[in-house]
């Protein structure tokens, strides 16, 4: 649903039709008569961002989706760039944990932080999913491990193999094969063999990104909603780990869908292991990215 337009404080300066993502808001007239409107044509495209209410000098602006709160204003906020790039710098991810569990107080910020995740379409659709409960983790770690023994099996027979390929394609296959059963042949082996868990890492709480399966992006949608509750936890001396060994369970394993109560229509794309750093790290290490450069001129054709 559109937004709607205070009449008697708006001053038709355009504003909110220039942030719009879709040029909804169009003022329309001249002189005494200039007015912001709504676009008939392009109303039903309304994504309820809130981009127009937020920028409008005149708070002339409601979005009936938001209900009947008024808008925080924007303030100061006392962090500047090398705070932030500090901030980013100690973040790294965190494997072995205390066995302490963590209060829902903190939990709960940093779902807020997930919240304001940016979207792909605009729409917010991803849902969290958090376990802090050990007997469901170890549930779960359970039918982790039997996927990927049942695996390890599979990719051993060429025939299953190929229809490993045929389903999930080359690249799939391809990490499969050199980059996850690898390790996992190792992980398996001291799961069974009771000497440690190296993929929920003995948590005391794991958290879930989920999307409806149609979402357009589904999957990067719910990995920045999980680094924004990442960031949020190194704010508050927590340790994380993103967890790309997690989320397929729940595609390939009835059981481990149930035991979430995952509706059929969402998928999990993203998870984190979470809790207070065992081995908290004392030293910043250097990183890059592989390549950086600006492209100053157009190259000749
Ligand atoms: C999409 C994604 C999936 C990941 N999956 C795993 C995982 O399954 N297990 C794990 O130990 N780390 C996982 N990580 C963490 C990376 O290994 C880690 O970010 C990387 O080695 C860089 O280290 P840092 O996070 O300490 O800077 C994942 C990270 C990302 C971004």
């Amino acid at each position: 649903m559109t937004a709607i337009i205070n009449r008697e404080v708006c001053t038709a300066c355009g504003i909110c039709g220039k942030v719009c993502p879709r040029h909804i808001p169009v003022v329309t007239g001249e002189g005494e008569r200039k007015a912001t409107v709504f676009s008939a044509e392009r109303a039903e495209l309304c994504l309820d961002c809130g981009h127009c209410a937020a920028v409008c000098p005149a708070d002339a602006i409601k979005i009936p989706a938001f209900g009947d709160i008024s808008l925080s204003p924007i303030g100061q906020v006392e962090i500047d760039e090398d705070r932030l790039l500090t901030l980013l710098r100690q973040r790294r991810s965190v494997r072995r944990y205390l066995d302490r569990p963590v209060p829902r107080q903190s939990i709960d910020r940093m779902i807020d932080a997930a919240r304001c995740s940016p979207t792909g379409t605009g729409e917010m659709t991803t849902g969290v999913i958090v376990i802090d409960d050990t007997r469901v983790l170890e549930s779960l770690s359970e039918h982790i491990y039997k996927m990927y023994e049942d695996l390890e099996k599979a990719l051993a027979n060429p025939v299953a193999r190929f229809f490993i390929k045929r389903q999930g394609g080359e690249k799939s296959l391809r990490v499969l094969q050199d980059f996850v059963m690898p390790g996992m042949h190792w992980y398996i082996r001291w799961y069974r063999e009771g000497k440690s868990n190296e993929i929920l890492r003995d948590c005391p709480a794991l958290m879930l990104f989920h999307s409806p399966v149609f979402e357009p992006s589904g999957e990067e949608n719910c990995l920045l909603a999980a680094f924004h509750a990442v960031m949020m936890a190194q704010t508050m001396d927590m340790g994380t780990c993103l967890n790309g060994l997690i989320p397929p369970v729940f595609k390939r394993v009835p059981e481990a869908r149930e035991l979430i109560k995952l509706p059929e229509d969402r998928e999990v794309h993203a998870s984190i292991t979470l809790g207070y750093p065992k081995y908290p790290f004392k030293r910043i290490v250097p990183r890059d990215l592989a390549q950086v450069r600006y492209l100053a001129s157009a190259p000749e054709m």
